[in-house]
């Protein structure tokens, strides 16, 4: 791999489609590379435009506009880092050999379908997951929930971040979880998955990479496990590593690199996986840097989107911890526009603590304006620390 100067004929143009806090990240360490990065997302000034070297304000699930957008940018790699993109004019991006695609188009198209990436872990391969059942009627649920046994979780299969998601527990409650499916799904395809419920210990992200080998073959690596918490399916906080048992670990792993082996291409992977003694299943897998991962800025010699960085520029990467982390999701806590942050100074006082404050230019209740990063003698102290500086951080309307 040759890399260039930015904005000459040498560049190595970078298009990141979705510019959020990760893309922010993952932008910072192509910039550090020399790559040209072009941030494309729905709304201006989105976090990675504003470290970018050009940005577009698109709807990137129109195949015309995101087609045109491609077109005109001529990106030598085109880095998605959300699911919700039209992922078919990717597939004809790479067919024509027009830009490399990370990972692959392919998984992309996989991977944003909840049937698509469970029927290939599930069926193809052959790896531990949930029961499940798809549905496509209130009925059809029902039927579903009372074949696999309650509880179950009912998802939209073209759903993130919990939208449109439920967990039920009684048949009665069918028909509210298939409407809930149907308001919170990304299409109107209305099918949803119905999951059992798998009485975990605790769950984990296993950032797993494919890089580039010496002699040009792909080698697969781990990042140490990282636990985390979830609340409506988002994560609030998250630390490395999870203890775990070398017997879960080690299958832990090959799910990971069996999962990922088959998705293909190069990139970080975040493969979340449910642990229960030395049992371990399957339940999705990202085909980028995982929210999750955000700990990793305090852990590992390389974070997340370091690798990321590397790995998509065909260049070696290193998965090394250095410290046990923790981070803690910091919310805005209110809608409002241009919000400012008070406490940052008693934040960044507790002892280890970092802040990253996403820049986003809208603040909702839920949103996730920033992350605290802290590091410990052990994950209780950690997150103990991430916790207390990210609690000290206060969103103010202006
Ligand atoms: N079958 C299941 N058994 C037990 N817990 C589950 C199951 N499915 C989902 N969960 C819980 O709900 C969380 C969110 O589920 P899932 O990851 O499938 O949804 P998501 O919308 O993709 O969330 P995200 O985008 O934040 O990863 C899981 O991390 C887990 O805590
Ligand atoms: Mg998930």
């Amino acid at each position: 791999m040759k890399l260039g100067t930015p904005l000459s004929d040498t560049a190595v143009r970078v298009m990141l489609l979705g510019s959020g806090e990760l893309g922010k990240e993952v932008a910072i360490e192509l910039q550090r590379l020399g790559a040209e990065v072009i941030a494309v997302d729905r709304y201006p000034n989105a976090p990675a435009m504003q470290v970018a070297h050009r940005s577009h304000v698109i709807p990137m699930t129109d195949p015309q506009v995101l087609n045109g957008v491609i077109m005109a940018e001529a990106p030598h790699i085109i880095v998605p880092e959300i699911e919700a993109i039209a992922t078919e004019v990717l597939a004809h991006i790479e067919a024509a050999g027009l830009a490399t695609v990370i990972p692959t188009a392919r998984a992309t198209q996989l991977t944003m379908n909840r049937e698509g990436i469970r029927r290939l872990a599930a069926e193809e391969l052959g790896l531990p997951t949930s029961p499940y059942a798809f549905a496509t009627s209130a009925a059809e649920l029902a039927e579903a929930a009372h074949r696999i046994g309650l509880p179950v979780f009912v998802k939209p299969v073209m759903s993130s971040s919990g939208k449109g998601q439920s967990m039920i527990e009684a048949l009665e409650d069918a028909g509210a979880a298939w409407a809930y499916a149907q308001s919170g799904g990304r299409v109107e395809t209305a099918t949803v998955i119905v999951e059992g419920r798998i009485d975990f210990d605790f769950e984990i992200t296993l950032l797993t990479v494919r890089s580039k080998a010496a002699d040009g073959s792909i080698a697969t690596s781990f990042c140490a496990p990282i636990g985390h918490r979830q609340v409506k399916g988002d994560y609030v906080e998250s630390w490395q590593p999870q203890a775990m048992s070398a017997a879960a670990l080690a299958s832990a792993q090959d799910i990971g690199a069996k999962v990922t082996d088959a998705l293909g291409g190069l990139g970080v992977f975040g493969v979340e996986l449910f642990v229960k003694g030395d049992q371990v299943w399957f339940s999705e897998v990202s085909p980028r840097p995982h929210d999750t991962g955000l700990v990793t800025l305090a852990t590992q010699t390389m974070s997340e989107f370091a690798l990321h960085a590397r790995a998509i520029l065909g260049l070696p990467v290193d998965v090394s911890q250095r410290d046990i982390g923790a981070s803690a999701v910091i919310y805005g806590g209110m809608d409002a526009v241009g919000i400012a942050f008070e406490g940052v100074a008693e934040a960044l006082s507790v002892p280890t603590a970092d802040l990253r404050l996403f820049g986003k230019p809208e603040s909702f209740e839920r949103r996730r304006m920033g992350v605290a990063l802290a590091r410990g003698a052990d994950t209780d102290q950690a997150r103990e620390r991430a916790r207390e500086a990210a609690s000290r951080v206060k969103p103010v309307a202006n």
